[in-house]
């Protein structure tokens, strides 16, 4: 595939869409195309599970059917948006991608993470990230950040700081794991934390 494949990693809060909002900028100012992916959702099937896991109303979900929500609005975008596009060349960016729901929830609601990653490979058509940017910063600082923001708590927000101190957890296993994690560290500047990304992905894309 001639594409690249970027997603951005980390907890509520940790500065993934400032740093996306950055990336796209200079894509666009340099004329390399790309297009922007937001998981769950991105698709119109894809943003009805997005509304049906957010909604308040659905406290009573079980974690089963929270996991193969987030795998069904996945295995629909993967082939609806993604592939295709990476197939055209593009540089496809992803705000969360498989490794949030390793983290979510198999490290911090517990679920088995070898089933995860066979669910999680089986929706995304075996299809990895080329790069992974995790944006690694601690449960309390995100939610100060968070807590200026006039969106209305979602229902994962509620669950409070030890569930996202065991996701940040979960992350930072895995990118030990895998050599596509760049860890960077989110309590730098939004300007310090952009000028690795852009060195990391403009050695790729000026190839
Ligand atoms: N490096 C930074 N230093 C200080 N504040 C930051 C930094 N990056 C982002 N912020 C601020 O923190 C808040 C959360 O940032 P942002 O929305 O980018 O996070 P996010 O990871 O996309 O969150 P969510 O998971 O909820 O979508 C915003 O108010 C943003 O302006
Ligand atoms: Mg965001």
């Amino acid at each position: 595939m001639k594409g690249l494949f970027i997603t951005f990693e980390g907890i509520d809060g940790c500065g993934k869409t400032t740093q996306i909002e950055m990336l796209s900028g200079d894509l666009q100012k340099e004329g390399i195309p790309f297009v922007l992916i937001r998981e769950p959702g991105g698709t119109s099937i894809g943003e009805k599970i997005r509304t049906i896991l957010l909604d308040k109303a659905n406290s009573g979900m079980d974690e089963r059917t929270e996991l193969l929500l987030y795998e069904a609005a996945r295995a629909q975008i993967v082939r609806e948006k993604i592939i295709p596009e990476l197939q055209s060349g593009k540089v496809v960016i992803c705000d969360r991608f498989y490794d949030s729901t390793i983290a979510y929830q198999g490290y911090a609601r517990g679920l088995d993470l070898k089933e995860i990653d066979f669910l999680n490979n089986w929706s995304a058509a075996g299809i990895k990230p080329d790069i992974t940017f995790l944006l690694d910063l601690d449960e309390e600082t995100a939610y100060r950040r968070r807590h200026g923001r006039s969106d209305e708590e979602d229902r994962l927000e509620a669950e409070g700081l030890l569930f996202m101190k065991k996701v940040r957890g979960g992350y930072l296993s895995r990118s030990k794991e895998d050599a596509r994690f760049q860890v960077l560290d989110a309590l730098k500047t939004p300007e310090e934390i952009y000028q690795q990304i852009r060195k990391t992905v403009w050695e790729v894309v000026q190839k």
